[in-house]
């Protein structure tokens, strides 16, 4: 089957107050997609990465689009041929090979979506917009979600063919895939697969990659 990976990396990085890109932003000596790009060529048989306009300039290059999820859909479409799709975001550099083969052996084994995540370690509570709690969860059945996702590239084609607001909605893609009834799991992913947001997770991606090599 082919499995292409889609990195979406069009994010322009506000909070993380670098100059350009997030996703070109240097990370232990190298820009930050490069390290998440590395596996993905491991595991997929191509990678398509939707790029800020202008960034455009390598033929697996998509220009992104708005919202992330329409950078997703944008580079899906440039990939016709994917079976299997692995979405990852270029703010997780953390990534391993293992991870990313484990959601796609999931997806051959038939389920339509298979999103790698972390149990959830603090108490969460629900609280109204003058913060009064107004019920505590059962975290033992929360999960903190993450990329990769891998998908069954159909499906997901589906999942993302809907309005832009509703893309704009979803913070990330299996939830628009279980919106159109797709079989979804998770995939538990070591502790270190953190997201880079802001200047001090930056550090600690630096100091987390410094550590594994
Ligand atoms: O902003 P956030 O960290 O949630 O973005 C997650 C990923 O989505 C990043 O890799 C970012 O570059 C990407 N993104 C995108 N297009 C957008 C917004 C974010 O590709 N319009």
């Amino acid at each position: 089957m082919a499995v292409v990976g889609i990195v979406p990396a069009a994010g322009r990085g506000e909070r993380l107050g670098s100059d350009g890109p997030k996703a070109f932003v240097a990370c232990g000596g190298r820009p930050l997609v490069e390290w998440s790009l590395d596996v993905l060529e491991e595991v997929c048989d191509r990678v398509v990465m939707a790029v800020p306009e202008g960034w455009d300039t390598d033929p697996d290059h998509v220009a992104g689009g708005a919202v992330r999820s329409a950078s997703v859909r944008a580079a899906l479409a440039a990939a016709p041929e994917a079976e299997i799709a692995v979405v990852h975001d270029a703010a997780r550099p953390l990534i391993t090979r293992e991870l990313a083969e484990r959601c796609v052996d999931a997806v051959r084994s038939g389920w339509q979506g298979a999103i790698a995540a972390g149990p959830m370690t603090d108490t969460v509570k629900e609280a109204d917009a003058s913060g009064r709690v107004l019920r505590t969860l059962d975290r033992s059945v929360l999960w903190r979600i993450q990329t990769p996702q891998a998908f069954d590239a159909e499906t997901l084609r589906r999942a993302l063919d809907v309005p832009d607001e509703v893309l704009a909605a979803a913070t990330d893609d299996a939830s628009l895939v279980e919106a159109v009834g797709g079989s979804v799991c998770i995939v538990e992913a070591p502790p270190d697969n953190i997201k880079v947001t802001t200047p001090l997770d930056l550090e600690f991606a630096e100091a987390l990659l410094r550590a594994r090599s």
